[in-house]
């Protein structure tokens, strides 16, 4: 772990900004996500194609310890990581309508009731036709320099 990256706060209302100038940078941050968020976190993953959204969901499978490789739900709509720490939920909603996205009921993932709760990460969550009462909403963004840059608020 290095000590480069900012300490993480989810409580503030105000948007963070960090500088992530490798995909290195892009995992450790998703690493300090997975060590720190609560089961029954949201995380809903704004940016455009290829910006890291994936990249920070295996890093934060790697600070829940998940042993399998994490690999993109592109096809598969959504992975589900249950052998860890806390569940992991991933979804990319890219190919889909909002409301075929409503058909899917994502909000059981996040309810806690048929599903164990654990940490709910969302690529292209602009597809939901509702979003949830309380959720991490992250936003990466290319640099000139080929980096990223990536914007966060608890809301
Ligand atoms: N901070 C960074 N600086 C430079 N390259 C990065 C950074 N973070 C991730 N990348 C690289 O960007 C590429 C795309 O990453 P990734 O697949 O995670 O994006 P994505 O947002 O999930 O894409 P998609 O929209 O297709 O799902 C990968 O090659 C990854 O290594
Ligand atoms: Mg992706």
């Amino acid at each position: 772990m290095t000590d480069s990256l900012p300490v993480l706060s989810f409580q503030s209302v105000e948007p963070q900004t960090w500088q992530l100038p490798t995909a290195e940078a892009t995992h450790e941050f998703g690493v300090r996500l997975g060590r720190s968020l609560p089961p029954g976190s949201i995380l809903l993953l704004n940016g455009d194609l290829g910006s890291g959204k994936t990249t920070l969901v295996q890093g934060i499978g790697a600070g829940l310890d998940i042993a399998e490789p994490i690999v993109s739900p592109t096809f598969t709509l959504i992975n589900e990581y249950l052998n860890s720490r806390l569940p992991l939920y991933h979804f990319d909603l890219y190919r889909l309508e909002p409301t075929e996205v409503a058909a899917l009921h994502l909000e059981i993932y996040w309810d806690g009731q048929e599903t164990p709760l654990g940490i709910v990460a969302i690529e292209w969550p602009e597809r939901l036709p509702y979003l949830p009462a309380n959720y991490l909403n992250i936003l990466l963004t290319d640099t000139a320099d080929g980096g990223r840059l990536v914007r966060w608020a608890a809301v």
